[in-house]
């Protein structure tokens, strides 16, 4: 397969940042294609930590990094986050990074929208008060301002007025103070000069790379279930996070996904509000989240933590048209007496293999469990299945068959190197 697609299969956090990192290495140009900097990407490496938002994780082995025209790009923490990791030595050039030029811009205007808006609410969505969903609500009611209006002063003014003429109302609602169309019209051109290098036609580039045999790691960010159509609507993020974005969001046909790499987490977590059927309210699931450290990259906000949802990845399987998994945290469960897999649910008297799509039926689904032994050996840091307790090897196992696809990768630390490969996704 020239090019590999990643997802997260869950409700992102699945510890997409590592694998990305581990597949950067193998390929030429990384690609995110959705979402903006509510994404929060750890790559561990010896002893250096990176924290990415919004960067491809590519640019930390210098590999061509691609923020495609699906994206929602905040220019200010653009230049934060590359200022950031320059501190750490790695040195962003418009040779390393490209920013579509046809890609829209989260201004200030959408963080005060939607933290206000989050603010207010009755029912809550929990999100990263980044900006992302008004920045997507502008994106599809026409009015976004995008990378390349950045070059165009008289273009952007007007577009500025056309912008605020929506935003005026909102705010007075929501007793925000108006914005001044000035005052964004200065920190726009303040900021353009800095941002324009990296802009450019991200699908132009990205076809010629194709043509010329380079490999394509596009990165997903959120996860599948977080998905604004397929997800637990609206406890969503607003963009498509499913694996078919990929083409959408980078410029490339639908052809160019390729192996499409589910990334699963060996139990279930997620941030913010929302149906969570496996949901452990317990001491069980206090200890997954202190051994597997789930606290947001973004937010620091601590992750819901429950049991594996066989039937979740099992639609994410679908949804995704998954080639493989990498099962990750599998190190987390070390010393478990007993596991639980959750293989359907209850709703009422029936008995359903699938997410339902309305919000009260998520509610009130009933896990069916199967219990598995735990094993009492360290699966941590393994790199080979001989490594593994038999136990360890048979809750795997069970997995796969439960979900309907192999695992390809597994996880055993947060390190790089810490991996189990049972197929490298670049090389069919
Ligand atoms: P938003 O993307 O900031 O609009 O937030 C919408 C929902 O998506 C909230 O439940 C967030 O916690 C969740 N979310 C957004 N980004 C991530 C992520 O990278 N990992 C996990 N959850 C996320």
């Amino acid at each position: 397969m020239a090019n590999v697609t990643v997802i997260g299969a869950q409700w992102g956090d699945e510890g997409k940042g590592k694998l990305v990192d581990w597949l950067s290495n193998r390929a030429d140009v990384v690609v995110r294609f959705q979402g903006g900097h509510n994404a929060g990407h750890t790559l561990v490496v010896g002893e250096q930590v990176y924290k990415l938002s919004l960067l491809p994780s590519g640019v930390v082995q210098g590999k061509l990094s691609v923020i495609g025209n699906g994206v929602v790009v905040d220019p200010w923490h653009l230049l934060e986050e590359i200022a950031k990791i320059g501190a750490q030595g790695i040195v962003i050039t418009p040779d390393l990074l490209v920013v579509a030029d046809n890609a829209c811009l989260i201004l200030p205007l959408h963080k005060d929208l939607d933290q206000a808006r989050e603010a207010a609410a009755t029912q809550k969505i929990g999100t990263t008060g980044r900006g992302i969903g008004p920045a997507y609500e502008d994106k599809v009611g026409r009015r976004a301002i995008r990378v390349a209006d950045l070059a165009d002063r008289e273009a952007l003014e007007a577009k500025i007025d056309r912008l605020l003429a929506h935003h005026g109302p909102l705010r007075r609602g929501l007793g925000l103070p108006e914005a001044d169309a000035a005052e964004l019209l200065a920190a726009l051109e303040a900021v353009a000069p800095k941002v324009l290098p990296y802009a450019r036609p991200a699908w132009l580039l990205l076809d010629r790379e194709v043509k010329a045999g380079r490999r394509v790691l596009f990165e997903g960010a959120q996860g599948a279930l977080l998905d604004v159509d397929h997800g637990t609507y609206p406890f969503v993020t607003s963009s498509n996070t499913v694996a078919g974005q990929a083409a959408a969001g980078s410029g490339l046909g639908p052809k160019s996904a390729g192996y499409v790499l589910g990334i699963v987490k060996a139990y279930t977590t997620r941030v913010g509000e929302g149906p969570f059927p496996t949901e452990l309210n317990d001491a069980v699931g206090q200890r997954l989240g202190e051994v597997g450290r789930e606290f947001g990259t973004v937010t620091g906000r601590a992750r819901r933590c429950g049991w594996f949802d066989a039937v979740l990845v099992r639609q994410s399987v679908a949804l995704n048209g998954i080639s493989g998994i990498a099962l990750t945290k599998l190190d987390v469960l070390d010393g478990f007496e007993t596991l639980k897999i959750c293989t359907g649910y209850r709703l009422g008297e029936a008995t359903i293999d699938h997410l339902p799509a309305g919000l009260k039926a998520q509610g009130q689904l009933v896990p069916i469990y199967e219990e598995m032994e735990g094993w009492s050996g360290s699966t941590q840091g393994a790199r080979s299945w001989r490594e593994l307790p038999a136990s360890a090897v048979k809750y795997v196992r069970r997995i796969e068959e439960l979900i309907g696809a192999p695992v390809a990768l597994l996880g055993t630390s947060p390190q790089r190197e810490d991996m189990i490969v049972v197929r490298d996704p670049f090389q069919d």
